[in-house]
């Protein structure tokens, strides 16, 4: 079990399977994945697989997204974090930053407050040498809370894995 941690307003804990109704709302917005392919989750269950796939990464990699609790109100306003990704834009295996929020929480700062508190936790717990992040170079939002967080632009790229969906551009940041 990985250890829940916080940062000023919100909480970081594991994913859990009860977790799948909120997720699952948020993951059958349009707008949330206006800048991910344009691909929504249809069905419960498909949400229900993806918190399998990513609470066996805890197990397999020491980590995953988490999710992302409100100290204030406890709600769960999407899940943030760190995922170990490979091969995407040369970069064999790396620590990527990320983040999906319910759109009611946008615009609060919430993404920037905890792309900050995941890059302490990958470079003092996961002792990562680096840590990367990628977007489609047109979300804005995203970008400017990587940017935050203190990450830096590298370069813009192809995303294979989404122009097999739509047309997307995608760019590289690293501290
Ligand atoms: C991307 C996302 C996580 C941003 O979350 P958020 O909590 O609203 O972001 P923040 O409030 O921390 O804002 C980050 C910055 O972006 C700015 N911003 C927000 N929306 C913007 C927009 N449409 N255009 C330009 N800047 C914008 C904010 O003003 C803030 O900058 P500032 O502090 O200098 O004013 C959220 O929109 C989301 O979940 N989107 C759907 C999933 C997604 O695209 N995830 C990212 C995949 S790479």
């Amino acid at each position: 079990m990985l250890k829940p941690f916080e940062s000023e307003r919100l909480l970081y804990r594991e994913l859990l399977p009860s977790d799948a109704e909120a997720m699952f709302e948020m993951d059958s917005n349009p707008e949330v994945h206006r800048y991910l392919g344009g691909n929504p989750t249809q069905t419960i269950e498909e949400t229900r697989r993806i918190i399998e796939m990513i609470r066996k990464q805890y197990i397999d990699n020491g980590i995953g997204r988490f999710a992302a609790i409100l100290k204030e109100t406890g709600e769960w306003i999407g899940w943030v974090g760190l995922k170990l990704e490979r091969n995407v834009n040369g970069h064999e295996t790396f620590y990527d930053i990320g983040y999906r929020l319910r759109p009611e929480f946008w615009g609060k700062g919430y993404a920037t407050e905890s792309a900050r508190a995941f890059v302490d936790y990958g470079f003092n717990i996961l002792k990562a040498d680096k840590i990367c992040a990628y977007a489609d170079e047109s979300n804005k939002a995203s970008r400017r809370a990587l940017e935050k967080a203190g990450l830096k632009y590298i370069n813009t790229f192809d995303s294979d894995y989404l122009k097999k969906k739509m047309t997307n551009v995608r760019f590289g940041m690293r501290l």
